[in-house]
This record gives structure tokens, sequence and C-alpha cells, in this order.
């Protein structure tokens, strides 16, 4: 495991050569553009909150009101926030020649990938931006009048908006502890590591299935994977291309060594 602020030269060497890449990005993608993370306790208005006993169908059946705020909340920082060197980095790292395709397959609800200019960004696990109606299913447009900007950021509790087509309530469009995947999203998902050469793991704890099992899938095909994480991940291996790095670092630092 490399912990240096430069790439190794095998990992350079690799994302050199590479024409299919992947990147499986977690929370600690969007750490330095201010979202807090999942598990490294965030701060703020909802710190003393358990995301996993909010972020369940069963909570918001409970208190809706109350989960809506938390989501609104979470949605009004992700759009003051801004993407960050490492969310730029890896849309340059698509856009140069050599790169065949590039697909981000990441586990976070919010926008920063898109806003960065990314074009092929899988959400396996939904997003804020595409609430739809807890009983019908049909989509949500009308966020942006759901609630007012200040009210967004402080409310502990704000009515969920209602479905104008069968009146039932608004929900998050991210998938709840206890629900399954996006099917379509899921299995192209799984093509696109199928075909990788490469698959560059950042930001992730690797605690949560189904996407923790991308890696390992990718390695028992003989693709090269490298995991960057400032912290030990449960997902590197220990061996091969780690790198104990923190997003906005590393990603800015591996686009600069490949054009060395
Ligand atoms: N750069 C890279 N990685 C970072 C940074 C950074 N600046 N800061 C923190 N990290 C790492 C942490 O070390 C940790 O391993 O990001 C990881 C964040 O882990 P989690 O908070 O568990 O987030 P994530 O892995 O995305 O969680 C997966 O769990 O709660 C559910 O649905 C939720 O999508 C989420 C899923």
């Amino acid at each position: 495991m490399s912990t240096h602020t430069t790439p190794s030269e095998t990992l350079v060497a690799r994302c050199r050569a590479a024409r299919r890449i992947v990147v499986l990005t977690g929370a600690g993608m969007s750490a330095e553009s201010g979202i807090p993370t999942f598990r490294d306790r965030g701060t703020g208005l909802w710190a003393r909150f358990d995301p996993q006993t909010l972020a369940t169908a069963e909570a918001f059946q409970r208190d809706p009101d109350m989960v809506w705020a938390w989501y609104e909340s979470r949605r009004h920082g992700v759009s003051r926030a801004v993407p960050n060197a490492g969310h730029l980095a890896l849309t340059a790292l698509a856009a140069r020649p050599q790169t065949k395709s590039l697909t981000i397959v990441t586990q976070n609800v919010d926008d920063l990938h898109e806003r960065a200019g990314a074009q092929a960004v899988l959400h396996l696990h939904g997003s804020l931006f595409s609430p739809r109606c807890f009983d019908c299913g049909c989509e949500f447009k009308g966020l942006s009048e759901a609630a007012s900007d200040e009210n967004r950021q402080t409310a502990m509790r704000l009515p969920p908006p209602r479905c104008p087509a069968c009146d039932g309530l608004i929900r998050p469009g991210v998938v709840w502890f206890g629900e399954g995947l996006p099917k379509a999203v899921w299995r192209e998902a799984q093509r696109e590591v199928e075909r990788a050469d490469l698959l560059l793991v950042i930001g992730t704890s690797g605690l949560v299935y189904s996407a923790a099992s991308l890696p390992d899938a990718a390695r028992r095909r003989g693709c090269h994977v490298a995991v960057l994480n400032p912290d030990a991940s449960t997902l590197s291996d220990g061996v091969g291309l780690d790198w104990q790095v923190r997003a906005a670092v590393g990603l800015p630092a591996l686009l600069a060594a490949l054009d060395d």
C-alpha cells in the first residue's frame, strides 16, 4: 500500500495501459466537497442520528416529516457543494484520447460527478434528485417548489409533497436499507466491470453489498484493482495497487503522472 502523495509507477503504468476503466466511488469521493460520509461521524444538524435508522421505508412510514427533512437537508448541502479536484480529475481521465471508456459506478446519491462533467454515471443507490411517489412510484418533478431554501437547511420536520397522480407521499429517490438495487443499473455495472481492464475503487468503506462485491469480481477475472482511500479499507487486498490517499489529492496526481 503506497502512502505517498504521488502514485506508484505500477499504478501509473496500469492506468496508462487501461482502455476500459470503471471507477467505483463512495462517500469519501465527496468528502472534500464538504459532504459528510456515512461512517465517519458527521458534524452539524443531523450528526446525532444514525443514517441507518433514517434510511429505511419503515422510518419514512413511521415519521415521513422527519425523514423527508433529513433528505432535504442533505439535498440542500449537496446543492451548495461543488465538485472537488477528484471529481474533475475523473472527468479529465475519461476525456484522455487513450481512454476508450470510463464508467463511474457510484454509491453516492449526490450529483457531483455529473456536475463535474462525467458522462457515464451509474447510481447504484439512487439519487437525491429523483424523488418519486411512495405509493404509485410516479416520478415527482416539483422538488424546487417543495420547500424554501432556508427551511430545507434547518427544519427538523418537513411534510413531504403529495403525488399529483394519487395524492400519496413523495419519498426520496434513494435505495433504503432493506431495498434492492435498481436492477437495470446493477446489471449494467456488472457488465462494465466484466469488460474493464482497470477498476479504481475510491472513497468507500466496502461495508455495503452488492457494491462491495465488485472489486473481488473484477480481481477474479484478472482486472487490475486500485483502492484509493486515506484509511485502510476492507476492499484493499494489501498487495495490489492500493494507495492510502485522499481522492482530491490522489486523482489529480495520477492524472498528472499520466501526462508526464
Ligand atoms: N478521499 C477518499 N476516501 C475518503 C476520504 C477522502 N477524502 N475521506 C474519507 N474517505 C473514506 C473513509 O476512509 C471510508 O472508508 O471514505 C469511506 C467512506 O465510507 P462510508 O462512510 O461507509 O461510505 P460508503 O462506503 O460510501 O457507504 C456505502 O452505505 O450507508 C450506506 O447507502 C449508503 O452508499 C452508502 C453505503
